[in-house]
């Protein structure tokens, strides 16, 4: 189904910028999600140049820039109003490093980068789990193994597959619910499973890419807390993504009671937990494509 989104070109992103959302973004870090990068990145110049692709709230760019202080990293994001708060908070997260924030779409980079950024290129080009929110996602890609430097260049991601989801207590209905909002959205559920066949799309050689996978999780209850907490929220909020596709897809107000009282089980279940696995890839450009 293509999404208002596709026929226009023009990008929003469906999960939206609440604070309560943001707070479970800002779980993740170079701990908890980059494992499989950090050695490629520790063996870069320390002077390295890196793109954060759909960055987000920034706790992954902050950690990469508290542990890479030389480096030149840029988160960049579509939301202006999170890289407004990811700016305001360089002094606090990553003081004295190299990073920085800039708002735009990153498929339209004349908006984002110089001339000479465009030209030269970045050490590494990186996203986690933002292809996944992108229409037609395979132009991101594209476009991310553009701006690496041609020889030598790295694109790395990570990315979820939706319907690799576990949750328990069990909550049918919330995953349901879900892929029918990334489908309403025109996305692609599958991104996770198919990201290796995306890498080889755009031109990848199968010999240039080191494929891994791994398990993002909320397994805690200071995980589990943000992230049904920010599910609640949205089940709260009637324009939100998740109560308009329940009223498209004709969820009765029980149903979406039992959403809620699934999450906030979530929260206080000792044996509560949410598993997603992650696949990646690093693909390494040669010069010869
Ligand atoms: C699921 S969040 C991931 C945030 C962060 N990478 C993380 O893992 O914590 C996806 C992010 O991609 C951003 N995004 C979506 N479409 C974009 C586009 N066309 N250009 C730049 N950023 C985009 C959204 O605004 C959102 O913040």
């Amino acid at each position: 189904m293509a999404s208002n989104n596709q026929i226009t070109g023009k990008q929003n992103y469906h999960i939206g910028y609440k604070e309560d959302t943001l707070k479970a973004f800002e779980l993740r870090n170079v701990t908890t999600c980059l494992g499989y990068l950090v050695p490629t990145l520790e063996a870069l110049p320390p002077t390295f140049t890196l793109l954060d692709v759909g960055c987000g709230p920034g706790s992954i760019t902050f950690d990469l820039a508290r542990r890479f202080p030389q480096a030149k990293i840029i988160g960049v994001d579509l939301g202006q109003e999170v890289i407004e708060r990811n700016n305001a908070n360089i002094p606090l997260h990553a003081p004295g490093t190299g990073i920085e924030f800039r708002a735009g779409n990153i498929l339209e980079p004349e908006s984002l980068f110089s001339a000479e950024e465009i030209g030269g290129g970045f050490d590494v080009v990186h996203e986690h789990t933002t292809l996944i929110c992108i229409p037609n996602n395979i132009e991101v890609l594209r476009m991310m193994k553009q701006l690496a430097k041609k020889d030598g260049g790295i694109v790395a991601c990570r990315e979820g597959d939706t319907h690799s989801q576990l949750l328990w207590p069990p909550c049918p209905e919330s995953a349901e619910l879900q892929e029918r909002i990334y489908e309403m959205n025109g996305l692609d559920t599958q991104t996770g499973r198919k990201l290796l066949s995306k890498a080889l799309e755009v031109g990848f050689r199968r010999d240039q890419i080191t494929a891994s996978a791994s398990v993002l999780s909320n397994i805690t209850a200071e995980e589990r807390l943000p992230y049904a907490g920010s599910m609640i929220t949205m089940l709260a909020d009637e324009n939100s993504q998740y109560r308009r596709a329940a009223a498209k897809f004709g969820y009765t107000e029980a149903q979406i009671e039992v959403l809620r009282k699934n999450m906030e089980r979530m929260i206080e279940a000792d044996d509560g937990w949410r598993l997603l696995i992650c696949t990646e890839v690093i693909c390494r450009l040669d010069g010869y494509s």
